[in-house]
Formats: structure tokens, sequence, C-alpha cells
């Protein structure tokens, strides 16, 4: 199996034949086979979407927020990757450098310096933040387990909070306070996942996540973000509505909540979200929630054939995709999960395609050029009716 970069490396060499006018003589049968099936094509070089033609200036002009997650360590030692981010985005969400993981070193540490970084960044390029995330059973450090029990739990869960959204407090747009709490499979009768959070403090720690969260930061919109609520089957449109109790519930008690986040990592070969999302949208509205789409990719490892073929159709699922949320006035966001497929998540053995090629799912490809999803992006944001 090839490593992302040699692909890359291959596609450079071949654009460059390309360029010249010769024919691929010297590729092996197996690139010949890697060709056919879909190595990266060469990219349109040099398509200039900068400055206005900048998917930051054509949200800007309609009043919409457009951006990504981001690495703290690549916004300052990569040239190609900080400008991109720079250029592209109005908000930025840190990918990994506000989980627990990073930010709490030892029980008795904290660690900002990632998470500082991007706020640097960001004030430097006038871009918001969203803050990713207080409460969350994934990214914890080594230490929890053997130091957090029933006993502390409570109480090392709050003073995260007050200390974490208490230092960023009137700094960010918005947090995610609990990340993922619905689980179907967990068998519970709210349909809370089996976590940490639940075991150890029990089934009011979203309440009080949010509610020490305000506390800290009253500014920042609140947000409960969950991912698999997007799609018309049942398993999701079973999700969504378990979501929408729970929000109903919060509201009902008086927590503080001022958002939901749709995480949107959706799959290129699945049905497109349709009205079950719309619907839940705008219930949402109806209870005067924000929704923000958190942490849009398009997962492409089913798709087969030519480069083209697959980049038009991660296009497509962006274009329809965005187009529906931003239509809907009360979704004022629209980040995706990274910018460059150079560095996405979804390479990840986990998520990787079968055929070891690199997945094509954001809006950039690996050389930092556009892909037919910025494009479909770009045309999504133009749909959104300006404000006023
Ligand atoms: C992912 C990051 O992208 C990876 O780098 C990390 O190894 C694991 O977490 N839902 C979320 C994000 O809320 O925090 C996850 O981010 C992706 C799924």
């Amino acid at each position: 199996m090839r490593t992302r970069r040699e692909f890359v490396q291959l596609a450079a060499v071949v654009a460059a034949a390309g360029s010249l006018g010769r024919e691929v003589r010297w590729a092996s049968s197996e690139n010949v086979q890697a060709l056919q099936t879909g190595t990266p094509a060469p990219t349109d070089a040099h398509v200039d979407v900068s400055g206005a033609k900048s998917l930051r200036a054509h949200a800007e002009a309609r009043g919409l927020l457009v951006g990504c997650a981001a690495v703290p360590g690549r916004l300052d030692g990569e040239r190609d990757y900080a400008d991109l981010v720079a250029a592209q985005a109005n908000i930025l969400v840190a990918e990994n450098a506000m989980k627990w993981k990073a930010l709490r070193p030892a029980p008795d540490k904290f660690d900002f310096r990632g998470a500082d970084a991007i706020l640097a960044f960001a004030s430097s390029h006038g871009q918001k933040v969203r803050g990713h995330n207080l409460c969350w059973h994934e990214a914890l450090p080594d230490w929890f387990d053997g130091t957090v029990t029933k006993d502390n739990a409570r109480q090392i869960l709050t003073e995260h909070i007050r200390t974490v959204a208490g230092r960023y407090a009137g700094k960010l747009h918005s947090w995610d306070v609990v990340n993922e709490a619905i689980d179907m499979k967990s068998g519970h009768p709210d349909g809370l996942r089996k976590s940490p959070w639940l075991e150890l403090v029990g089934p009011d720690y979203i309440d009080v996540a949010f509610r020490t969260a305000r506390e800290a930061d009253p500014v920042a919109l609140l947000t409960y973000n969950d991912y698999g609520i997007e799609e018309e089957s049942a398993e999701q449109t079973a999700k969504r509505e378990r979501v929408l109790l729970l929000v109903q519930g919060m509201k009902k008690r008086g927590v503080p909540i001022d958002a939901v986040g749709v995480q949107s990592h959706l799959s290129a070969s699945d049905p497109l979200p349709g009205a079950g999302l719309r619907d839940f949208v705008r219930e949402l509205e109806r209870m005067k929630l924000q929704v923000v789409v958190t942490e849009l990719d398009v997962n492409e490892r089913t798709l087969e054939g030519p480069v083209s073929d697959r980049d038009a159709e991660v296009a497509r699922v962006y274009k329809n995709y965005v187009t529906m949320m931003v239509a809907e006035p009360n979704v004022s966001a629209v980040l995706t999960w990274g910018i460059t497929d150079r560095y996405t998540w979804l390479d990840a053995p986990k998520y990787e395609r079968p055929d070891g090629q690199p997945q094509r799912c954001l809006p950039f490809d690996a050389d930092y050029q556009p892909a037919p999803a910025f494009f479909a992006l770009r045309d999504a944001v133009d749909s959104r009716r300006p404000k006023g």
C-alpha cells in the first residue's frame, strides 16, 4: 500500500510530465494501475481563490461564519497551511488542542500553549474561535482512570470547566460544552452514552457542565455537539429525536444552552441528509437555538473509479448539504474538520480507503489546491440569503 505522501509525489511527477506533453512511459505497471484506479489527478494549479474569491469573503458578504479545525503546530510552522487558514476562514476551532488530553498533562497541571496559539493566530487574522470541548468521553488524559472517582468527579469536572472556560471568557464565539453524550446503543432510558462522566458524576453531568460553563463565560454560545444525527436512517432519526429531548429537558430545567452542533461527518455513498435534519433545525429555531455545522467532511472511502468522479461526488454532497443547512436562518456557522486533505483525520486506519489511497474529503487537496468541494462549498455559501 502506498502512503499518502507517495501518492502526492507520484501525482506531482505525473503533473510535471503532463505539462511537458510527455507520455508517462516510465510508469511501472503498478503505477499505471494506480493511475487508472484514481491516483490524484494533476490539480488545476494556481486557480486563484484568494481575497474576494475566498470562501471567507463570500461568507462575510452574507453574514455567515465559515472555517475549519486547525492545529497550532502547523499554524506556527507551515507557511502554506497558515496562509490558507488565514485566507479562507473567519472562524477556527482547535482540532485537538482544547481537549482534556492536550490541556491536562497531570491532575494538577494545565498546558494552554496550543490553545493560546490558536487564539493568538485567530486574533491576528480577525477570526473567531470555537472552543472544543469541555466534556467528552474521549481524549481524556492517561491519568484519568485511577484518579477520577465517584467521590471527586463532579469537582474535577467543574474545576476544569471553571479554569478553561474562565481563561478564555469573553474571547470565544462558542463552546462545545458537552460532546457526543447520546448513544442509542448504550441502552440508557434517556439515550445517554455510557461514558465515564455518566458513570462517575451521574445523569446530571450535562446540566452541571452547562451551568458551570455559563458561570465561567457568560458570553460564549454554549453548544451541545453530536454526530450521527444528519441522515434519514431509522438509527439517525432516533438519535436526532433523543438530542431534541435532551435539549428540551435542559430548557425546561433552566439549564443554559444556546446552540446545537451538528458534526456532519458525512459519507459520500450514504443517502443525502434531508427533511428529518431540516425539521430538527427548525425545531431548534422555535426553541431560539442556533445550529452550527461543526465538523463537516465527506468520507469517500467507498467511492471507486477515477479521481475526477470521486471529487465530483464529494462536491455534490458538499453542495447539497451546505445549501440545505444555510437556507435555515438559525444555522450561523459552517466549519470543516480540517482544510486540506494533506491532514485529514479520515486517513487514520479506522477510516482509510481500502485501496490505501488518501481520502479526498476536504475543500483543499493535499497540495493546497482548491478541490471541486471548495467550489461546491462556496456556491452553497452564495445561496445564503443575505441578512437584512
Ligand atoms: C478527532 C481528531 O480529528 C483526531 O486528530 C483525533 O485523533 C481524534 O479526534 N468528533 C469530534 C472530534 O468531536 O473531536 C474528533 O476529532 C472527530 C470526531
